[in-house]
């Protein structure tokens, strides 16, 4: 380029100052692969190979792994085994199995087999939650205080979830004000923390600030986490924008599987090995083993019959230098 050019002009002397100094040290992995990950399946695993799973999943460094789902097993027949999967797991040191419950017979099957951890799940939409889980938003939040309850009385600790908190399946737009109260409404309820989900995967990182934005005026940042499908390819810049905002626990399933039946278009959650790669590079710790993460993937795709989406199973390690 000539000096003098306009190019030269207006070039910058150099580069503002990294935005990386602001991003947490630790991310805390929640690994949903078990439950998001196998419900849109059409090929079901059995009971012995979801255990083999969750296993190696916990060998690889995951602390917190959902499970499975003890929901209507006609409405999601791939997690109708969830008691018989708790029941083989049993208890894994240092590591937290927990399960979607939606209400009080859901809880009930939690309570049967052991389950000290459950997550209750709502949306942000009255269309996707009359579509997944038959209730309006209102009778979701009073069917989630329930299982709250029965839990406290348990001592099991509650996850709440808010699906379609950016954009839903059947209205499109969700507002942030609609995510303010179904998360706050959950947060005071008693649930430890809410995970905010893009359902099919169409929230881009504007969004995602704009969102966070409203919240922490009202909540603790430490309260939340993000679980992004990755249908358009979004995610991982949607988690690098959660974390600049303060948000340290991030939803992600082995192999990049994910979606739910009533979420049309939804595909894949972000793939723990394409996340666990991003932050090993950028040196922020989640305590995940990459390289045995990816032997507790890899068999799925013969099991399920096709490829799985996490792009790092598919391309590996980059050359050693
Ligand atoms: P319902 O039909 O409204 O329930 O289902 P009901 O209370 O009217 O009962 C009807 C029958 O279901 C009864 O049996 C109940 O006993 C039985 P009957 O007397 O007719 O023989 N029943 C149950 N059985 C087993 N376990 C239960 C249970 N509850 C009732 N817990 C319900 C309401 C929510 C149960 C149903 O709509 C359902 O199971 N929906 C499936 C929802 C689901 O699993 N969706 C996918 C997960 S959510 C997700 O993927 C999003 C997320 O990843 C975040 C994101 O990405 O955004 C979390
Ligand atoms: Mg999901």
């Amino acid at each position: 380029m000539p000096a003098g050019s306009v190019a030269e002009a207006t070039r910058p002397a150099r580069l503002r100052p990294a935005p990386f100094a602001g991003l947490p040290r630790r991310v805390r992995i929640v690994e949903v692969g078990p439950r998001d990950g196998l419900q849109n399946e059409s090929t079901p695993l059995a009971v012995g190979d979801k255990v083999a799973f969750i296993v190696r999943l916990a060998a690889a460094g995951l602390a917190a792994i959902e499970v499975g789902a003890f929901v209507r097993p006609d409405r999601v027949p791939q997690m109708a085994d969830t008691d018989e999967v708790v029941r083989r797991l049993g208890a894994l040191p240092g590591v937290a199995l927990s399960a979607l419950v939606p209400n009080r017979a859901g809880m009930a099957r939690a309570t049967a087999c052991g389950l000290r951890d459950v997550a209750v799940f709502t949306a942000a939409s009255e269309t996707f939650t009359r579509r997944n889980i038959n209730m309006s938003i209102d009778a979701s939040l009073s069917a989630a205080r329930d299982v709250v309850d029965l839990a406290a009385a348990n001592g099991a600790r509650v996850r709440g979830y808010v699906s379609t908190a950016w954009w839903c399946p059947y209205e499109g737009r969700v507002g942030p004000d609609a995510v303010r109260r179904v998360a706050g409404r959950l947060l005071e309820m008693g649930c430890r923390e809410v995970s905010l989900g893009d359902t099919i995967g169409a929230a881009t990182p504007h969004e995602v600030w704009a969102l966070l934005d409203r919240l922490v005026r009202d909540v603790q940042v430490g309260s939340l986490a993000v679980h992004f499908h990755d249908t358009r390819g979004t995610a991982l810049a949607n988690v690098l924008t959660a974390l600049w905002s303060g948000i340290t626990t991030v939803d992600a399933a082995a192999g990049g599987l994910g979606g739910c039946p009533y979420a049309p278009g939804a595909s894949g959650n972000l793939a723990t090995e394409d996340l666990v790669y991003m932050l090993d590079g950028m040196d922020i710790e989640t305590g995940v083993d990459l390289t045995r993460l990816c032997e507790a993937s890899r068999p799925l795709a013969a099991l399920l019959g096709h490829a799985l989406p996490s792009r790092y199973l598919a391309a590996g390690r980059p050359p050693a230098p």
